[in-house]
């Protein structure tokens, strides 16, 4: 096992009822920037109890923030942000409100000129305003971790940045404000989840069983209980599981002391950045590829992935690793998500970019840092 800090300071607040909990976490004298995305929070009651738990505050509104953040809506918060001197920010919705969020909490008090730098050129933020979340869609693990993911339109990008002052300071999660989700919202969150575990898993072994058994019982949990949720979307205990599932799968704890893998995640924000498709479904599209050209750098976590959360008992272990590669394909299309680039009408032509895009930055991914340009787009070609 690796070296590692370990450091999660969000406070997580789980369960029935717990919106009301804002009234405890945030003093009344904040004046608190509230943002949300696209009006769901209106339609589902959420804003309501967040308004009821808040009514002695000062809160001003900021909606509209739309799937894959862009950077010009954020920067249109931020000024909000200065001009009223606020002073807390309260994201109320899924994984773009948040990590909206976090980049307007970062660049309100960025000193340089163009807060598009720390995303672009991943420099290290001073300060960040504090930051706290409502969740309704378990699947990012933003709610209590350091990441957030902003597009720009203008330049055709798509990035992460990171930065320790963007945690959440708290989360609060009430699995039943993710009744009103889609099936394809719903699906989408199995997805994410399960391609963040498998990217902090399937690498290679380095003696950790503990965080291999960890990542084994998040992605079993997944398999058994994400067909529960589009069967019966008003079962408490399955979309409970589920929002614990997500933000386990990236709180951090999973990748301490061990190899990950994040080549899945960096080509599908590029096919976001292009055409649109919803981030979970990229992963469900890329990671197969990924897995099958990567099967020999991969092997032997491949197989035990394969023997302990699909049951493969075949002797031959080359069955076995490409026996799991199905079952992972299998299990997306149960879940109706697209898992080859066909599926959402594009050919590899049509992506080409992303490995040009690559090559511009000249950024190498995968565990032992192998897969270039080149190899990515052999992986396109796989995907297709
Ligand atoms: O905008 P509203 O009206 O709220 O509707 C949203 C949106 O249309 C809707 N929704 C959310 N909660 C709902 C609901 N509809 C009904 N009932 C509810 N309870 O769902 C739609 C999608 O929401 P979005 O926030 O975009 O989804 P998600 O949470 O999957 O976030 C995706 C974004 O997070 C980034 C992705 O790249 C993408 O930009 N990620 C962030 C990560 C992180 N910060 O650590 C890691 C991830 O790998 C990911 O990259
Ligand atoms: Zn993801």
């Amino acid at each position: 096992m690796y070296n590692f800090t370990y450091h999660n300071p969000t406070k997580i607040v789980f369960g029935k009822g717990t919106i009301a909990e804002l009234k405890n976490l945030l003093s009344n004298d904040l004046k608190i920037l509230l943002t949300y995305g696209g009006g769901s929070i209106k339609k589902n009651g959420v804003y309501d109890q967040v308004m009821t738990a808040l009514k002695e505050h000062k809160v001003i509104e900021y909606g509209g923030i739309e799937p894959n953040p862009q950077y010009r809506t954020c920067m249109q918060a931020v000024r909000i942000v200065k001009n009223e001197n606020i002073d807390f920010i309260l994201s109320v919705g899924g994984g773009s409100v948040l990590d909206a969020s976090k980049f307007i909490a970062a660049a309100a008090l960025w000193r340089g000129d163009e807060p598009w730098d720390f995303v672009r050129k991943s420099l290290p933020l001073e300060a960040a305003l504090p930051l706290g979340c409502v969740l309704t869609l378990p699947a990012t693990g933003s709610e209590s971790n350091p990441n957030a993911v902003i597009s720009r339109e203008e330049t055709g990008e798509k990035l992460a940045f990171i930065d320790k002052h963007v945690f959440p300071q708290f989360a609060i999660l009430d699995p039943e404000t993710t009744y009103t989700l889609p099936e394809r919202q719903v699906a989408n969150g199995v997805v994410d989840t399960f391609v963040h575990v498998i990217e902090q898993y399937l690498t290679f072994p380095v003696n950790a069983p503990l965080q291999d058994r960890l990542a084994e019982s998040i992605l079993l949990t997944l398999v058994e209980e994400g067909p529960k949720a589009l069967q019966n979307p008003l079962d408490y205990d399955t979309r409970a599981t589920l929002m614990w599932a997500a933000t386990l799968a990236l709180n951090t704890l999973l990748s301490r002391g061990v190899p990950t893998d994040w080549t899945t995640h960096q080509i599908g924000h590029e096919l976001t950045a292009l055409h649109g498709i919803d981030h979970a479904r990229t992963l469900a599209i890329f990671l197969p590829a990924v897995l099958k050209h990567q099967k020999k750098a991969k092997f032997k976590k491949l197989a035990q992935y394969g023997r302990r959360v699909w049951g493969l008992a075949q002797d031959d272990e080359n069955q076995v690793v490409d026996q799991a590669i199905a079952k992972t394909i299998e299990f997306f299309k149960s879940l109706h998500v697209p898992v080859c680039l066909a599926d959402v009408n594009l050919t590899p032509a049509d992506v080409r970019q992303i490995s040009a895009s690559h090559q511009q930055r000249g950024s190498t991914l995968g565990e032992h840092g192998t897969i270039g340009p080149d190899e990515i787009a052999e992986i396109i070609l796989l995907a297709a």
